[in-house]
């Protein structure tokens, strides 16, 4: 099978200007040699602490920024060398979710507008808008009557629908989702992965989505990628990732946090400070927080490698 995103050593630095004459100072490296490629059809999970470089990969991912160096290939197609117009016909297929509807939607503006948007930068007629409006809103749970209303008059899971709707509208092959469920209640979570869950039996849609509860990945994902200081440390099926981590980093994400099963209600911080990006440390970018770590870890950065069939890991010790 193809792939039907393929992603090639893929880095960003973010320079950092100061000083009276504004020279860039300093480089932020947010990603840095990033390899993965996700399926038709398939859910590839992506987590990781704070600053590890998710979001700055889902929007190199959607072109919205441009990579320091790497490809991107969407559909066979290398998305990095196209201009903005060859570039216009891929968005249709590719688009987002966020964390927050209500920032990402436009307040003044009534559900149908937000929704039929897309359809209208694509020139639809108004009849076809209206009616495709009215089949996305079915597809996402949510009644006719809200067509008039506004986004603040709505519950955080009825908006997160709202936003799934809209970036349903031109039936996109991949949905990156970014922390979609992280504002919402227990309860709300569940139901927006179980919709998401459909969705993709219904439509054969991929998703790459970002979250930085282990519980909620392992729930959507079939595999896991595992992302730390800019760099995957990890990835694999999601019930290896899970159930029996290669990597230190991953083990002490799993321990950090309570495990349903295991029913323990403990959390066990991950030790130490993420070093800074714009100076990272030498070697495995781990190993000053790592109990594991050796000389040999200081000098040289593990290479990520595969160690059984399709799960890869960068570390020296696993
Ligand atoms: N436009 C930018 N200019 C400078 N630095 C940036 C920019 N965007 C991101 N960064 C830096 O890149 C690093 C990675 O940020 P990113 O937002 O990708 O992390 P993240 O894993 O999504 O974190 P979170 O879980 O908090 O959303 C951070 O140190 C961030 O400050
Ligand atoms: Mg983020």
């Amino acid at each position: 099978m193809n792939p039907l995103l393929k992603v090639t050593n893929l880095s960003k630095s973010f320079g950092i200007k100061s000083g009276v004459l504004g020279r860039t100072q300093h480089w932020v490296k947010a990603v840095q040699e990033v390899s993965l490629s996700l399926n038709p059809g398939e859910t590839l999970g992506l987590v990781g602490e704070s600053g590890s470089g998710k979001s700055t990969l889902a929007r190199l991912i959607l072109r919205l920024i441009e990579p320091t160096s790497g490809e991107v290939e969407f559909k066979g197609e290398k998305l990095t060398r196209l201009d903005h117009q060859a570039m216009a016909k891929h968005r249709a297929g590719m688009q987002m979710i966020f964390q927050d509807p209500l920032e990402s939607l436009n307040a003044r503006w009534s559900i149908h507008q937000i929704i039929a948007e897309p359809l209208e930068i694509q020139g639809w007629e108004k009849s076809r808008q209206q009616a495709r409006v009215q089949e996305l809103l079915k597809i996402v749970g949510l009644d006719l009557a809200v067509l008039s209303r506004f986004p603040h008059e709505f519950s955080g899971g009825q908006r997160q629908r709202i936003g799934i709707a809209r970036a349903l509208a031109l039936s996109p092959q991949l949905i990156v989702a970014d922390e979609p469920v992280s504002a919402l209640d227990v309860s709300i979570q569940a139901q927006i992965l179980n919709l998401l869950k459909d969705l993709q039996e219904q439509f054969g849609l991929s998703f790459l989505f970002i979250a930085h509860d282990i519980h909620v990945i392992r729930f959507i994902s079939h595999r896991i990628a595992v992302m730390y200081m800019g760099r995957l440390v990890e990835l694999g099926p999601a019930q290896k990732v899970g159930s029996s981590p290669l990597h230190p980093y991953t083990q002490a994400l799993m321990a950090s946090v309570p495990s349903i099963e295991l029913g323990s209600k403990e959390f066990k911080a991950i030790e130490g400070e993420i070093p800074s990006l714009v100076n990272p440390p030498n070697g495995c970018p781990f190993h000053p927080r790592c109990p594991l770590a050796d000389e040999h870890c200081k000098a040289q950065v593990p290479p990520f490698i595969e160690k059984s069939a399709g799960h890869l890991s960068a570390c020296f010790k696993s």
